[in-house]
């Protein structure tokens, strides 16, 4: 782990957009991901209350010099959301000029969501890292839940977006879902990683916000099946 990580999970709901109910609903993490000393930071699926995000980036001397989308869904970058219209990168984008990481396969789907386009969308492939001061973040994409869902994987964290939660995974029956995609994602994408990887996920759907990788192993059912087919028997 680097010593230079600033790093902090901030719940929707509680920690800003406090007063939207659908926010607290949802439950979803944003999350900052920065360096210590140069104070630069990127904010991970800032939806809801950009002002609020904003805000707690300048309270904390903070400068935000990225996004990241972990995938296009509305509760994590903005856009309609059950009828109702989701704050989001496109307000982000009006107020500062940064460059917006999506996986490639993903780009049009965001685009299609939230209106904003490549620039300030930059298009990645699988493995492409970007740097925020002295860390390095490895984009891994993770398709199953979307076809470009990636996860985050930095100084000993993984966040993982919707691809996976410390109990069960993301729905594979929504537009641009694949079943075996995520099985692949879950079984193998993500098998590089250690036991000691903290797992930051997408929503606060657990009694914990966060747990080693090597504990959601253990307990985690979507983890359990020994293949494809029986993955698939089971939440396919
Ligand atoms: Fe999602």
């Amino acid at each position: 782990m680097s010593e230079r990580l600033y790093f902090r999970q901030l719940l929707s709901g509680r920690d800003f957009a406090t007063d939207s109910l659908l926010a607290r609903q949802m439950a979803n993490f944003t999350y900052v991901i920065g360096d210590v000393e140069t104070r630069e930071a990127l904010l991970v699926d800032p939806a809801y209350a950009p002002d609020d995000l904003l805000a707690f980036l300048e309270r904390e001397s903070l400068t935000l010099t990225g996004i990241v989308a972990t995938h296009y869904h509305a509760d994590h970058v903005g856009g309609d959301l059950l009828g109702i219209a989701v704050p989001g990168i496109a307000e982000i984008s009006d107020i500062v000029d940064v460059p917006i990481h999506v996986q490639a396969s993903e780009t049009i789907w965001v685009t299609q969501g939230t209106g904003v386009r490549v620039p300030p969308i930059v298009a990645h492939q699988p493995g492409d890292v970007i740097h925020v001061g002295s860390i390095d973040v490895t984009l891994v994409h993770t398709p199953g839940h979307t076809e470009g869902s990636q996860c985050l994987s930095f100084a000993g964290h993984l966040v993982s977006g919707d691809t996976l939660f410390l109990n069960g995974c993301g729905r594979t029956d929504l537009p641009g879902s694949d079943p075996h995609e995520m099985y692949v994602s879950l079984q193998e994408r993500l098998a590089h990683l250690s036991d000691e990887t903290l797992l930051y996920p997408g929503h606060f759907y657990s009694p914990d916000p966060f747990a080693t990788l090597g504990e959601v192993r253990a307990n985690n059912a979507v983890l359990a099946p020994r293949g494809a087919e029986e993955w698939l028997a089971v939440f396919g």
